[in-house]
């Protein structure tokens, strides 16, 4: 039996001097398997072509889709209105990026300034023969910084952070799990002592307060506590 539902969205433009933050409200019937995706889509079609929100993929796979739902950090693609039993939806964009309009932030210029900060690219000084076979490496190595690189950018983990909301230089769990991918990566020939460089202090590996939170949201269930663990332990022993 259908429901109808109710979703509350925050509206706000900060690049209007006459726009001030307030909840929008809607009500829509609910259609079965419904996500959070389609909702805005209907609401922007229907209702408010004005509503601002990100996606791409709808599939879990792009991660532009990150916003808090009744207060939780969730894929709007992947989040089933079904599964708020009141049927009441609050909508907030994530905090800790810039706002661009409603619930559109930006994520990107913000992982792209974490990608420089880290270094994130193999660091080796061998020049790179294509001709050549690929230099091996052990299955099982391969297969854990594959299980790192399945990280979407999404800004989950970020906007999860109360380390984040406090320090907010903070590279964040995102940061820190890109840093022991390279690290496990036999291919990046950087010492602990560079990657100390980079992430050995509060606004790095030393400041997270293990909340748990980034693991806890992450939807892609990438390892990021035991990462960050693997990654101070590393770096501890230097000093
Ligand atoms: S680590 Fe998880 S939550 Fe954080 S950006 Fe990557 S996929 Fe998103
Ligand atoms: S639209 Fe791509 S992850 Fe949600």
């Amino acid at each position: 039996m259908s429901r109808k539902i109710t979703i509350k969205a925050l509206k706000f433009n900060p690049n209007s001097k006459i726009s001030k933050p307030h909840f929008a409200q809607y009500e829509l019937e609910e259609t079965a398997g419904m996500t959070l995706f389609i909702a805005l889509t209907m609401i922007r079609e229907k209702f408010d072509a004005d509503l601002s929100f990100d996606f791409v993929c709808r599939a879990g796979i792009c991660g532009s889709c990150g916003m808090m739902v009744n207060g939780v950090p969730k894929l709007a693609c992947r989040t089933l209105t079904k599964d708020y039993p009141d049927g009441v939806i609050q909508l907030m964009p994530m905090p800790a990026f810039k706002l661009i309009k409603d619930l559109s932030v930006d994520t990107g210029n913000w992982m792209n300034e974490m990608s420089k900060r880290v270094e994130s690219w193999i660091h080796s000084k061998e020049k790179t023969d294509i001709s050549k076979i690929e230099k091996r490496i052990e299955p099982e190595v391969a297969q854990e910084t594959f299980e790192l690189d399945r990280c979407i950018e999404c800004g989950i983990c970020v906007a999860a952070c109360g380390t984040k909301l406090m320090r907010p230089n903070f590279v964040g769990a995102v940061g820190l799990n890109r840093v022991a991918r390279f690290r496990i990566d036999p291919l990046d020939e950087r010492t602990d002592e560079d990657f100390y460089e980079l992430i050995g202090d509060d606004d790095g590996v030393f400041g997270c307060m293990s909340l748990l939170a980034c693991e806890d949201n992450c939807p892609k269930h990438l390892p990021l506590q035991s990462k960050i663990a693997y990654m101070r332990r590393k770096l501890v022993a230097l000093r």
